[in-house]
């Protein structure tokens, strides 16, 4: 079967974490996170009376409540909380210190990397005000109250990872919603990299050590906007269905990104920067989703929960809102509700990044090779 034009062979391996928490076999004693919905566990609903996240069929699948969590289930950042043997993250809001012993996340679902004035000074209006930079004044004021010496929260912190992000969607959601194009758009990125340069920079004067930093998915890929940006051409389509132009803007904000990573562990010798490559990983569940367990419902690009239309979601109904309605089975589709991915994509792209870069982490207690599958490409 002709999978890719590549003639490599592709070995995938599914691991699948139980959830016991009996035995922590300890390469991280807490997490601290930042970002945006991607890794958002209740900070938004919090605030956000009118959250559309507030509601079923938010956390059907897994909590069976809505948690906040931008999904039907877990998100990436609670698959690597479990394979690390802690517990889930509680949000920063509405949580106090004593839940804070293993970490705490401060990612709020709309949080921008730059801050809400500097957009307005594009024309842009912010729908959070919980940019990076709050996130990261929010860890600073918290800090001195989770250890009580300097040593003390030096151990703690050379003991923590630090995810930071993914950051940065979100401000080139709204500029591309206003039919701004793609130079104009190519313009922000580098002051999105330079504001999530300069929190790691801060975490790591802080005394951060390991920090994970994610890149973008590839937008193209998203029903949202598969829908919003839909051509008549075909040309601007990839094989997978996914629009180009906007994968290759993706891209290009990781690329700019790894290249900063590159510049901070040359600064910092002494710190473990993991880059996490969303955009491959989750490009895999749009290249082989037979392969990898997701049906769809009416393909792989269309969400689970939505309004209708070709990929499933519609602005005026939107997943939880009055006119949408859920697959039958979220574990056969990769994007949840046209923005955010399902649980099951979640789970393949956490254990990505567990493989590659957490391996000696993970105690044999804490996962199951269930099965592993091969795909094999001879062209
Ligand atoms: C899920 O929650 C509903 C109430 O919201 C409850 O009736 C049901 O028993 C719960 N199911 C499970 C499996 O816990
Ligand atoms: C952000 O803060 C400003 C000033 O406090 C407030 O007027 C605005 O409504 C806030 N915006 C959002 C989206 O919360
Ligand atoms: C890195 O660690 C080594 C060994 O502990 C130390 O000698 C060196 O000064 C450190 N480098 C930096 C840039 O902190
Ligand atoms: C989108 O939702 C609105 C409101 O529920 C509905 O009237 C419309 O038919 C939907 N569009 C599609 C393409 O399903």
């Amino acid at each position: 079967m002709a999978l890719s034009s590549s003639s490599s062979l592709i070995i995938i391996v599914f691991l699948f974490f139980n959830q016991a928490t009996t035995e922590v076999l300890g390469c991280y004693t807490s997490i601290f996170s930042f970002g945006d919905s991607l890794a958002d566990t209740g900070n938004r609903v919090y605030y956000d009376a009118h959250s559309q996240y507030k509601h079923f069929p938010y956390g059907i699948t897994f909590f069976n409540q809505s948690t906040g969590r931008c999904s039907n289930g877990r998100l990436i950042i609670d698959f690597i909380a479990q394979a690390l043997g802690l517990s889930f993250l509680p949000s920063y809001l509405g949580h106090q210190n004593p839940d804070f012993k293993h970490g705490v996340n401060f990612a709020v679902a709309g949080a921008t990397a730059l801050d809400s004035a500097s957009l307005i000074k594009r024309g842009i209006p912010p729908t959070t005000n919980y940019s990076l930079e709050v996130q990261l004044g929010w860890f600073k004021q918290l800090l001195p109250s989770l250890c009580s010496s300097p040593s003390n929260c030096r151990s703690m912190l050379r003991n923590a990872l630090f995810t930071v992000g993914e950051i940065g969607g979100n401000d080139y959601n709204d500029p591309l919603l206003e039919g701004k194009n793609k130079q104009e758009l190519q313009t922000l990125v580098p002051e999105v990299i330079n504001i999530i340069s300069s929190a790691i920079t801060a975490l790591v004067e802080e005394g951060a050590v390991t920090l994970l930093v994610p890149g973008n998915f590839p937008i193209g890929c998203l029903s949202s906007y598969l829908t919003i940006f839909e051509s008549k051409n075909q040309n601007d389509y990839d094989p997978s269905g996914c629009l180009k132009w906007l994968n290759e803007f993706s891209q290009f904000h990781n690329q700019l990104l790894q290249n900063e990573l590159n510049r901070l562990r040359e600064i910092y010798p002494n710190t473990t920067i993991i880059y996490a490559d969303y955009y491959n990983l989750a490009m895999d569940l749009f290249r082989f989703p037979k392969q990898l367990g997701f049906k769809g419902t009416s393909g792989v690009l269309a969400a689970c929960c939505g309004g209708g239309g070709r990929y499933n979601y519609n602005t005026s109904a939107i997943c939880s809102f009055e006119g949408s309605t859920c697959c039958d089975d979220p574990s056969l589709c990769v994007n949840w509700d046209g923005i955010h991915l399902t649980e099951a994509a979640y789970k393949w792209i956490a254990t990505g990044i567990l493989e590659r870069s957490f391996t000696s982490c993970i105690s044999s207690e804490h996962h199951n090779v269930d099965h592993s599958i091969t795909l094999l490409s001879s062209l």
